[in-house]
């Protein structure tokens, strides 16, 4: 699952305590295991190796350049949905040609250098940005491949949120639509409107959806096919799933096995997205107890992280596994689910600093006595944790260190108080 191990009564990240890693960069940090990036990653490219897929790692799960760069050294291509995105794949000498750019609302700057640098695939998401495109490729008089994101009306099953792939969305066109844009955009002299996309939604943790969502696509690309289109690739997304309790997410062959033989023969470039199922578990927060108090009958525990590094709990009530850095041999979890209890365990909350009632990390779970100063690892938190971080309360954005083997560096600083405000020293 990931190289996060407990191992005589202290975390460590390969082959580091984490609470060295603390003691050098101090709290609230991000810590990221390179190896469990590049395991997840080459478990999927495996499990579609049959296929040949493009790899577009998902940037905005993850987005830190040092982490893009390992990514892109096990073979990865990106995933990016703004000019900022593009410019951190540019800035890591990725290739712009493997690169798929989505988003409901990309604006002509965006649209125009991604044109100039020769993006590989705009995943486009109406008519009208179908009408941009074709109007600032003339004006570049440089190509543009696009592929058109189709609904295709499956439920995944996750969190309102995230769900994606339904019919009443922002993302995408319906099905019965995408034939009409075809009809009307499938010639002109700059954008070859030559695939399709789908993403339904993150995280899905079945396989079924793919299996539909998939047919569907192939069932498009016929009738497409048959009214004279050449449509050369299908982009499945992104959303496989992740572990946050520990055994809840299929292993990448699952999803391939299901979906290969949907593709296979069918002459189709197989490209896929994933973020979180690569991301998510090779990344922990640790924060640092900064006060215990009780409130009724709950035991509150107050750490330095907060939902500025981690709002996936109150923004969708998302699980992370939450457990100290140092709790001992005898309050070594023996999994990650959120019903672990072991003896000499109490119910507590773990909350942040912010001024929010919403400010929780977690609720209602039975941990290890804690004191002031224990240090406290918030697990599956290498996805959409630091990306989405704020610095709402006038926060510093938190540090990021990456382990590699024995051996860890800093790959994002502290932010400062002068960091902070030197956009505002006008
Ligand atoms: N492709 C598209 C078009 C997407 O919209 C996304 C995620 C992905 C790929 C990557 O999905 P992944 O493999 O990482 O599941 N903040 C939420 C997740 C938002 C997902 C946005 N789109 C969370 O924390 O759960």
């Amino acid at each position: 699952m990931d190289h996060f191990q407990y191992n005589n009564g202290t975390l460590r990240c390969e082959g580091v305590a984490v609470s060295d890693i603390v003691a050098a960069h101090g709290t609230p940090l991000y810590i990221y295991s390179a190896r469990t990036f590049q395991d997840h990653f080459g478990r999927l490219r495996d499990a579609f190796a049959e296929l040949d897929p493009v790899i577009c790692y998902s940037v905005k799960s993850c987005h830190n350049l040092h982490i893009l760069r390992i990514l892109k050294g096990s073979g990865s291509s990106f995933d990016i949905v703004s000019g900022g995105e593009l410019s951190r794949v540019l800035e890591i000498g990725g290739d712009p040609s493997r690169v798929v750019f989505a988003g409901v609302g990309k604006t002509d700057d965006e649209i125009r250098r991604a044109i100039e640098v020769g993006i590989g695939w705009f995943n486009v998401e109406s008519e009208q940005e179908l009408m941009r495109i074709d109007r600032i490729a003339s004006e570049v008089k440089k190509p543009a491949t696009c592929a058109l994101r189709v609904n295709p009306d499956v439920d995944p099953k996750t969190h309102r949120y995230t769900t994606t792939g339904k019919k009443e969305t922002k993302f995408g066109v319906d099905v019965d639509r995408a034939r009409r844009v075809f009809a009307e955009f499938g010639t002109s002299d700059y954008v070859s409107l030559s695939a399709i996309h789908i993403h339904i939604g993150s995280p899905v943790n079945t396989i079924d959806p793919y299996v539909q969502s998939t047919t569907r696509a192939v069932e498009l690309i016929d009738a497409l096919r048959n009214d004279g289109h050449e449509i050369n690739a299908l982009n499945i997304g992104g959303g496989f799933g992740a572990h946050y309790e520990g055994d809840e997410a299929p292993p990448a062959k699952d999803y391939a096995e299901a979906v290969i033989p949907i593709l296979r023969d069918k002459s189709l470039r197989l490209l896929l997205e994933p973020g979180r199922s690569i991301s998510a578990n090779a990344g922990v927060l640790i924060g640092r107890t900064i006060f215990t108090k009780s409130g009724g009958d709950k035991q509150f525990l107050i750490t330095d992280a907060a939902m500025t590094e981690l709002i996936r709990p109150a923004l969708y009530e998302a699980y992370h596994f939450t457990w100290p850095v140092s709790p001992g041999e005898d309050f070594e979890p023996e999994n990650r689910r959120s019903d672990l209890s072991m003896a000499g365990c109490q119910l507590m909350d773990v909350v942040g600093p912010v001024c929010e009632s919403g400010d929780f990390l977690a609720k209602n779970r039975m941990l290890p006595p804690m004191e002031r100063g224990d240090l406290l690892a918030v697990f599956s938190a290498g996805a959409y944790a630091g990306v989405m971080g704020s610095r709402y309360n006038s926060r510093p954005l938190a540090a990021e260190v990456l382990v590699e083997g024995d051996t860890f560096r800093l790959i994002r600083r502290r932010e400062t108080y002068d960091d902070m405000v030197g956009c505002e020293r006008l």
